[in-house]
């Protein structure tokens, strides 16, 4: 593989329809695919890929049932807490995407445990974007510079592309490899700012079976793409 991606993001869908083929329940899904986030950002991390930005739940995803909702958000506390170690062993830096307004107090506390642990973690960035939607992460970025013109910290004639992502919840690089599993072809409000140029890679495969060797395919696929960002080349 010659070109490894800075940024990858992973729509990570189709835990409920795998968890629905099986007779199990829904929440069966998100801890299978619990399982496998975890092996395919150790495989990112150990390729060398800086910037790993997951889809856990979206503002969206509140439409759910409020059991579906408290189960998830009780799966994420328990990967916060017991996969600590690791992640730190790992040397990943965890931080996090979306509104904390209303999550959970404990999801919120959770939250700041594993960002306050891993916060001097360099070998990786590990994205992960929770109650996230890419429209209001837009907007919640308007609304700082708004405040931020107004109080003269920032110049009008400042304001561009790569000045305004410093006004999203992380001061991220654009995704170049966009990954989305479990059939659908569209990007749910993920990452809208982020994934401007982003080579993206649909499977049919449901999450909780996606593993390193169909990484290794997305990885494939996007070194086959030819990235023009608007330029023309001569092929
Ligand atoms: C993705 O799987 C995980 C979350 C949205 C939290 P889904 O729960 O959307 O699974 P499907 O799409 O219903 O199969
Ligand atoms: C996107 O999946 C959100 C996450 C993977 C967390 P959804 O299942 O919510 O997306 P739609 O509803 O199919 O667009
Ligand atoms: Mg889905």
């Amino acid at each position: 593989m010659n070109k490894i991606p800075l940024h990858v993001g992973i729509i990570m869908d189709g835990n409920g329809r795998w968890a629905k083929e099986k007779g199990l329940n829904r929440s069966e899904g998100h801890k299978a695919g619990g399982k496998v986030l975890e092996k395919i950002a150790l495989y990112a991390k150990n390729l060398g890929i800086k910037y790993l930005s997951v889809y856990a739940f979206s503002t969206d995803n509140f439409k759910r049932s409020e059991e579906e909702v408290n189960n998830l958000m009780d799966l994420l506390i328990y990967y916060f807490k017991t996969k600590l170690d690791t992640i730190c062993k790992d040397n990943i830096k965890v931080v996090f995407s979306g509104r904390t307004c209303n999550l959970r107090s404990d999801v919120i506390e959770a939250m700041k445990h594993i960002i306050e642990k891993t916060k001097n973690n360099t070998k990786c960035i590990l994205n992960i974007c929770l109650n996230y939607g890419g429209q209001e992460e837009i907007v919640d970025a308007c609304l700082k510079i708004a405040n931020d013109l107004n109080s003269g910290f920032l110049k009008k004639e400042a304001l561009n592309r790569e000045t305004f992502r410093k006004y999203l919840y992380q001061d991220l690089p654009p995704i170049d490899l966009l990954i989305r599993t479990g059939k659908e072809h569209r990007l749910s409000n993920f990452m809208l700012y982020q994934n401007f140029y982003a080579e993206i890679y649909f499977t049919d495969t449901f999450f909780p079976d996606f593993d390193e060797k169909e990484f290794d395919e997305a990885l494939i696929y996007y070194n086959k793409c030819d990235r023009k960002f608007g330029d023309v080349k001569n092929n």
